[in-house]
C-alpha cells in the first residue's frame, strides 16, 4: 500500500490492504454460500459506492444468484445530510424473493433505516444487509446488518469504491482520513 495520499487537499492514511479486503469478502461470501443453500437471493448493490465490493462479493458467492443496483444518497461531502433520496429507483420484482442488500459502508444507519421499509412493503421472503464497513460508534438507528465486513472508528474512508467528493473509488485499498 502507498503511503498516505491526499483528495481534494485532504491527507489519507493506508487503513485497510487489498489482501485484507480480500479475505474479509471471501469470508462473507462462505457465510452467504452456505445461509442461502437451495435458494436464489436477489442481491441489491447500493450504488455508487457499493459497485467494487459487489463486483468481489457475488464471484465470493457459490449459489444461484441475481444482482440488481439501486441509486441511493445520503452524503454531500463528509457529513451525512440525514435525509435518503431514491435516485434510481427499483424495477425488478421483490415478490417473494430472498433480498441481499449489498452496501459498502453504514454509517449513522439512517439510509438503511430508511430504505429497508420501503423495500417491506414490495413485499420480499426475507431481508438481509451485507456491509462491508460499518461505523458501530456512529450508528444512530437500530439497524439489523446480518454480513459485517469489518467493524470500523467514526472516521471517513476511501478506496475500493468509497469516494470524497467523487474521487478514491478506483484506490484498491481503504484509506482513513489522517488526524
Ligand atoms: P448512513 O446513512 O449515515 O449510514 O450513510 C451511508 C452512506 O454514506 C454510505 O452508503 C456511503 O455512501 C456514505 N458514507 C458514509 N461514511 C462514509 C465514508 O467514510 N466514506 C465514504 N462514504 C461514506
Amino acid at each position: 500500500m502507498k503511503e498516505n495520499i491526499t483528495i481534494h487537499g485532504l491527507s489519507f492514511r493506508p487503513y485497510l490492504s487489498r489482501e485484507q479486503i480480500a479475505v474479509k469478502v471471501a469470508e462473507m461470501g462462505r457465510l452467504i454460500s452456505r445461509d442461502y443453500q437451495g435458494k436464489r437471493p436477489l442481491f441489491l448493490a447500493v450504488l455508487n459506492g457499493a459497485f467494487v465490493f459487489a463486483a468481489d462479493l457475488i464471484r465470493a458467492c457459490d449459489v444461484d444468484c441475481a444482482i440488481t443496483f439501486i441509486r441511493l444518497a445520503s452524503y454531500e461531502g463528509l457529513n451525512s445530510s440525514g435525509t435518503v433520496k431514491t435516485v434510481i429507483g427499483l424495477q425488478d420484482d421483490l415478490q417473494g424473493r430472498d433480498v441481499i442488500i449489498i452496501e459498502d459502508i453504514v454509517d449513522t444507519g439512517h439510509t438503511m433505516s430508511q430504505f429497508i421499509p420501503q423495500l417491506e412493503q414490495l413485499g420480499p421472503a426475507s431481508i438481509a444487509v451485507a456491509s462491508l464497513l460499518v461505523k458501530t460508534e456512529a450508528l444512530e438507528c437500530e439497524v439489523d446488518i446480518r454480513y459485517v465486513g469489518f467493524e470500523i472508528p467514526t472516521k471517513f474512508v476511501i478506496g475500493y469504491g468509497l469516494d470524497y467528493d467523487g474521487l478514491g473509488r478506483n484506490i484498491p485499498d481503504i484509506y482513513q482520513l489522517a488526524d
